[in-house]
């Protein structure tokens, strides 16, 4: 009797201190986030109002004139729980159009902010409601889905997060991460969103100042080996965020669909633009000695590690009182594994031909995106997408509406297993990814979340279902 009282002692001991905060308080002011209103009084709708408007905001020291939702820098923080019906009142006050893409949520393809393909895009002075349910827990952000690369680059996006009450994470520290960067000169003004021409599309453009949830390394406090949740979002148009804490491992718990099949450690962390990961750290230090939470460099083509330094993303101060002896946290999803058996392949190549008349342009299959026909799928067919990068440049592949399992070049699913919408391609390598286009028919987007390479023409989508009788045309701007 004696073994199995004391293991359940142990057991039950560690998750009982783990519930409970042990972070200094006011450890996360310098990471607030502005949260959007509900106005709603039934518990399970959330209705607010987003406005898309110009807004002068603080970025290290400077007052920067940034296009924002409702006035912030990230837009605010949009709060549910699974199974909530979300209702956007969204208004256009910009002097150009534009739309709100829901990335990574299920939503019906009306609401999935495409001009053109989803909905008539909102011009300036209009107004549009989103309206949809979030069916899984997660991280989620939006964003304009008109000059994508311009618009979120000048600051228009913001965090979704979709909670499971019961989702038995027994961290009370949690903090939601928008990662971003933003460009701007001595006197506060935007870069433009087309500097350094063709190279500079080529390149992927990313802004001079780091962000974490609109603050040039903010401070966060923490009490040594005590638990923190983080929800991260890299909503930059191009950078990509190599995450280090001076070598102190991170426990990622879940990704772009939420939680993964089992928790994994790593001691440092790739987000690429659009992803989304979900960890938990124990940051381990001394009062008067930070920790930063740094940007490693990262080779995702050239210009991305040449003459480029590192960047301290946040800076993590200790508190005086004992290190907390805390369990590790561990959390496991049941997940049928996929079977690619039966799936029809599909190619995807991606490219970036030689400079013609002084102008790149990266193409799908041999066209840009301005000249691609749809590829097709059936409702409810099951594909294997055997996406080929070509070019020597990495390309986060982003899929609207539909989640994706990534299988090896065995045709396994790689463990542990995880709902992804974004993956990235590393140059010169191809990648599978197993969908199931079980649902919800309309013509659904892809592309590269380098919003610079999507503008590029790395753009593409796929008719899910009978076409509409009605067609339209690729024009930019997207
Ligand atoms: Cu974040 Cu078309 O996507
Ligand atoms: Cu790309």
């Amino acid at each position: 009797m004696l073994p199995r009282l004391t293991l359940v002692a142990a057991l039950l001991v560690p998750c009982l201190a783990a519930a409970q905060s042990f972070a200094p308080a006011g450890w996360a002011d310098e990471l607030k986030l502005n949260e959007a209103v509900d106005q709603h009084p039934d518990p399970g709708i959330v209705e607010i109002d987003l406005v898309a408007k110009l807004a002068d905001v603080q970025v290290d020291g400077k007052t920067v004139r940034a296009w924002t939702y409702n006035g912030s820098l990230p837009g605010p923080l949009v709060r549910t729980r699974v199974g909530d019906r979300l209702i956007v009142h969204f208004t256009n006050q910009l002097d150009q159009p534009t739309t709100v893409h829901w990335h990574g949520v299920r939503v019906p393809i009306d609401m999935d902010g495409v001009p053109d393909i989803s909905q008539p895009e909102v011009r300036k002075g209009e107004s549009f409601t989103y309206d949809f349910v979030v069916h899984d827990a997660g991280l989620y952000w939006y964003h304009p889905h008109v000059m994508s690369a311009a618009q979120v680059g000048f600051g228009l996006y913001g965090a979704l997060l979709v909670e499971d009450p019961a989702d038995g994470v027994s961290v009370d520290d949690q903090l939601t991460l928008v990662l971003s960067d933003i460009g701007f000169d001595a006197r506060g003004v935007l870069e433009p969103a087309d500097s350094g021409g063709s190279a500079g599309m080529v390149f992927g453009r990313e802004g001079e100042f780091v962000l974490a949830n609109g603050r040039r390394r903010p401070t966060l406090r923490a009490r040594s080996g005590a638990p923190q949740r983080w929800r991260i979002v890299n909503a930059a148009k191009s950078r990509f965020f190599y995450l280090d804490l001076d070598g102190q491992p991170f426990t990622v718990i879940g990704t772009d669909g939420g939680f993964q099949e089992t928790a994994t450690r790593t001691d440092i962390l790739l987000v690429t633009p659009g992803e989304r990961i979900d960890v938990i750290v124990t940051p381990r230090g001394t009062a008067g000695t930070p920790l930063p939470l740094r940007a490693m460099l990262y080779n995702r083509g050239y210009g991305s590690v040449e003459y480029r330094a590192v960047e301290e993303v946040a800076l993590i101060e200790f508190s005086s009182e004992p290190e907390v002896k805390a369990a590790p946290i561990a959390t496991t999803r049941a997940m049928a594994a996929p079977s690619v058996v039966g799936a029809t392949p599909v190619d995807v190549v991606l490219a970036l031909p030689a400079m013609k008349n002084n102008k790149s342009e990266f193409q799908v299959n041999g066209v840009p995106f301005w000249k691609a026909k749809p590829y097709a799928a059936k409702l409810g067919e099951k594909q294997l997408w055997i996406v080929k990068n070509d070019s020597d440049w990495d390309h986060p592949f982003h899929l609207h509406g539909f989640f994706f399992h990534v299988i090896d070049e065995r045709g396994q699913p790689v463990r542990p297993l995880a709902l992804k919408d974004t993956v990235n391609v590393p140059m010169k390598s191809t990648i599978r990814l197993l969908i199931d286009f079980d649902e919800r028919p309309g013509e659904w987007m892809f592309h590269c979340h380098i919003l610079d390479h999507a503008d590029g023409g790395l753009m593409g989508t796929v008719q899910v279902g009978d076409a509409p009788a009605k067609g339209h045309t690729h024009k930019p701007p997207y």
